[in-house]
């Protein structure tokens, strides 16, 4: 398929759910490399090359180059947030990136970029205490309230287009329940104000009937539930989700598939963490953790499938545990320790332990999202877009259907989705045909 695109003409509103460190360090980051101080490292759509056709072909165009990509010149930035701090003050706050290096010379750039008061709920996030927020009661009327403010950002800012990130903090655990199951039930809930509808999935709600696309960084549901992929099908408006993959579970998911490959078998992968930004610190209540919990220990179940080779995993003993500790801020700490055996049943140990910067893992992730998000909407791709997997520690997926968490097919799989956009054949990396060619050369 040759898919009609259409060209990405006029302004993409960015606008993020939260300003904190995610969000201010991905604003910032794009703001000093389109003044061409800083590379987009990390961001696979920026520096990453798609093959093309035969390996003899030798063509390999970088992604923004094949696909056409909005410009981040083109790119304006909005957030909500529960704090009226402006994103030169949060950054400040979040104390990623260096106040002299980077800060201090966009500095005017960003004290105009300003949060609009947040629709927030103590309920699912018992850390923190809003004080920006909508003074607006019934959930039906946030979600209005919120639909106005994405219309208002879109016309001051002049965007043809937007995209919509929840890089707010993580909600308390819920499972899906009735409210959630049906499009009619959830916007019943929204107007009688039902205790199961979280912050997050209004936001998701208002963006979507905004005809935006959805994208949630975070573990909590937000967009994974019947109710909101109903409306997205409806609205042909792409969705994706949810947490962003990054420090330990990218690591896991790089080491868990080739650990695989070689029939290695695993007993045990015991992960901690330390970090003492604000993310840890809302992680620091049990339940916001529950959500992150059973986000990050589905991946390795998912990639090793013990059901398949009970003698390989059948033992695997899983443990994650993150501990919010201030003085490392957003300098996140890990430790992995990997019992791991091997021919014979003879014992080993890998050992990890990466000193990452958790912003700075995630910034460009928001940024390959918000614009592989927008090119779906312009190829008309609707509903979740599970080719976005790779960017995620708990894939989105259509009911019924088991994520994929081995990064490796997650990266086919997108690379083949492009493919398929621009009608290039897809790789299959079998090569018989050529090695054929050569032999008869
Ligand atoms: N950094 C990473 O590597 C990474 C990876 C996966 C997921 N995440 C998730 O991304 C999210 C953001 O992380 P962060 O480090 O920027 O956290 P942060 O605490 O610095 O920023 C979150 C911001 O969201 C705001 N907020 C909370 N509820 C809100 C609401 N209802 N509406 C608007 N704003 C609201 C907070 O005031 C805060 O400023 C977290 O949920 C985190 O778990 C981060």
């Amino acid at each position: 398929m040759n898919a009609e695109i259409k060209p990405a003409q006029g302004k993409l509103g960015v606008l993020t759910v939260g300003l904190g460190a995610v969000s201010t360090t991905f604003i910032a980051g794009v703001i000093s490399i389109r003044n061409g101080t800083d590379l987009p490292i990390g961001s696979y759509s920026q520096l990453g090359t798609i093959r093309l056709g035969k390996r003899t072909e030798k063509r390999h165009p970088l992604v923004r180059d094949f696909v056409p990509l909005a410009d981040l010149k083109d790119i304006a930035f909005g957030a909500w947030d529960i704090f009226e701090d402006n994103a030169y003050e949060s950054a400040i706050h979040a104390g990623v990136l260096d106040e002299y290096r980077h800060l201090h010379r966009i500095k005017a750039e960003l004290e105009k970029i300003k949060p609009m008061k947040a629709v927030f709920n103590p309920n699912y996030v018992k850390k923190l205490h809003g004080e920006y927020v909508k003074n607006i009661d019934n959930k039906w009327d946030q979600a209005q309230a919120l639909r106005e403010d994405i219309r208002n950002f879109m016309r001051e800012n002049d965007c043809s287009r937007a995209v919509m990130i929840w890089c707010a903090s993580t909600e308390v655990y819920i499972e899906p329940g009735a409210v959630h199951e049906t499009l009619e039930a959830f916007e019943k809930g929204l107007k009688e104000n039902n205790p199961s509808i979280s912050p997050s999935m209004i936001y998701a709600y208002a963006s979507i009937m905004e005809r935006v696309p959805f994208s949630n960084g975070a573990p909590n549901l937000a967009c994974d539930c019947h109710a909101l992929e109903e409306l997205a099908n409806k609205m042909n408006v792409p969705i994706a989700g949810k947490d962003f993959k990054t420090g330990q579970t990218l690591m896991k998911t790089i080491l868990a598939p080739g650990l695989k490959a070689r029939s290695l078998g695993i007993r045990g992968w015991f992960s901690t963490n330390i970090l003492g930004n604000r993310d840890g610190e809302v992680l620091d209540d049990p339940e916001s953790f529950k959500t992150k919990e059973v986000s990050k220990l589905s991946v390795l179940e998912n990639i090793l499938e013990p059901e398949r080779h009970p003698e390989l995993y059948k033992e695997l003993y899983h443990k994650v545990r993150i501990n919010y500790y201030p003085p490392h801020g957003d300098n996140k700490e890990s430790w992995d320790n990997i019992d791991i055996t091997g021919w014979l049943g003879y014992q080993m140990q890998i050992k990890i332990n990466f000193l990452c910067r958790d912003s700075i893992l995630a910034a460009p992730v928001v940024l390959d999202l918000a614009l592989f998000l927008d090119l779906a909407q312009r190829s008309n791709m609707s509903g979740i877009q599970e080719w976005l997997s790779f960017y995620f520690k708990s894939p989105q997926t259509a009911k019924g259907l088991p994520p994929q968490h081995d990064i490796f097919k997650q990266l086919m799989k997108l690379e083949n989705t492009l493919r398929h956009l621009k009608g290039e054949d897809l790789i299959t990396h079998l090569g018989l045909d050529y090695y054929q060619e050569f032999i008869e050369a």
